[in-house]
């Protein structure tokens, strides 16, 4: 039993196309200046034709691998917590897991909304740290462009695709992922929804008609839940791990609203530049918001070996959370031979995969597949 669970890699990945307010403003009755004053984002990085939510956190994921010493058949859980999962099933992460060439992983999707990564990191630290599993890939991706009423004003500035992806190894040097919170309440559902596509209400022609398959939000209520939670839920998770908030180096909130960050630093008393804000070019992307914002901290140099930082996020459930850790590791450097390594090892995953494929083909021809009824 290994009782730490360490980041040891990370990766992101966003699609190359930019869609600016101005862009917006084309497309419906809105502005520059209103959007910006009233979320704080200027542009968000929307998917092309061929790019998914599956793609975008299998780039996250290979980025993340190739900084560690794992090959991918050393990865023993893939989770990918998303709100834009490719299908109902199967779900994203086993797609992930095959892109990958994962053959020893169990792969599974985690559905909390925006708070998904948070939870979903929480999860796979616990397995480490009860001896189940030694090394996890937890992923943040989405593809929220498809889910978008593009007509609806409310809503179709806020949203951006992009993915995150941490790698958690088990050590055993203290550090890592400390303390989680994780809360939920089911009777704020309807506040933000996708009303249509799964059993309650599947896809009609009335469905598709009322655009119930896109994001509905009560943007009103979900800020005044927003900041009433994201002090709250930092501090807690503070203080579960053992923490003072004057121990805590950074903190990495979700990428929802910049007035909603605002509000949160306000109610824990810090200046705004204990926080991580980067949603000036993404919008919000959900799951993928927490991870890409620590992808780039530690790029810039604001979270380094040793340092405390607490994640925190709410979400569509309604869901929210806040998880405390210490950034531990003297991280590998990713050298230009290991990333090449990596390209080759993934497109033999597509090989390995191609090959699974068949073979189930040949199984089948050779030993029947049809289960008939025996007489
Ligand atoms: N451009 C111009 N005007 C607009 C726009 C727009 N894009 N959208 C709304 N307005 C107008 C409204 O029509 C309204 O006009 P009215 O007063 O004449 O009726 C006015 O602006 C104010 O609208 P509100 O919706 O009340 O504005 P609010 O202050 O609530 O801000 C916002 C809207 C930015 C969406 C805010 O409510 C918010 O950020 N809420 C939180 C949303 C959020 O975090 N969602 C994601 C959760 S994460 C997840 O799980 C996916």
């Amino acid at each position: 039993m290994s009782p730490f669970a360490h980041v040891t890699g990370w990766g992101m990945a966003v699609p190359e196309k930019v869609l600016t307010n101005d862009d917006l403003a084309r497309m419906v009755d809105t502005n520059d200046e209103w959007i910006v004053a009233m979320t704080g984002i200027h542009r968000r990085h929307v998917a092309e034709k061929g790019e998914t939510t599956a793609s975008l956190a299998t780039k996250a994921a290979v980025q993340a691998l190739a900084m560690t010493e794992l090959e991918p058949a050393d990865i023993d859980l893939v989770i990918v917590a998303t709100s834009t999962p490719e299908h109902l099933f199967p779900a994203t992460a086993c797609l992930v897991q095959d892109a990958l060439g994962a053959g020893r992983a169990g792969a599974f999707d985690l559905s909390a909304a925006c708070s998904g990564f948070i939870f979903a990191l929480n999860m796979a630290a616990q397995s480490i740290r009860t001896g189940a599993i030694r090394n996890a890939l937890v992923i943040g991706s989405e593809t929220l462009s498809r889910m978008i009423n593009w007509e609806d004003r409310s809503t179709c500035i806020l949203f951006g695709d992009g993915a995150g992806a941490f790698i958690l190894q088990a050590s055993e040097r203290p550090g890592g992922v400390l303390g989680c919170v994780m809360r939920s309440d089911g009777s704020g559902g309807e506040l933000l929804s996708i009303p249509a596509g799964g059993s309650r209400y599947p896809v009609t022609a009335e469905t598709l008609a009322r655009k119930m398959h896109t994001i509905h939000m009560n943007g009103r209520e979900v800020f005044r839940f927003a900041t009433r939670v994201m002090a709250s839920a930092t501090k807690e998770a503070a203080a579960r791990s053992g923490l003072r908030m004057s121990d805590i180096s950074l903190i990495i909130p979700h990428q929802a609203n910049l007035r909603i960050i605002e509000a949160a630093a306000r109610g824990l008393h810090l200046p705004m530049e204990k926080f991580v804000v980067n949603i000036g070019e993404y919008g919000n992307t959900s799951t993928a918001s927490i991870p890409i914002a620590a992808c780039e901290a530690v790029r810039d140099g604001r979270i380094r070996p040793g340092d405390h930082v607490v994640m925190v996020g709410f979400g569509g459930g309604l869901t929210w959370g806040a998880l405390a850790l210490q950034w531990v590791e003297p991280f590998r450097r990713v050298t230009p031979a290991r990333r090449r390594r990596r390209i080759v090892l993934t497109w033999l995953a597509h090989v390995r995969s191609f090959f699974r494929r068949v073979w189930r083909r040949v199984e089948g021809l050779l030993w029947g597949g049809r289960a008939r009824p025996t007489a």
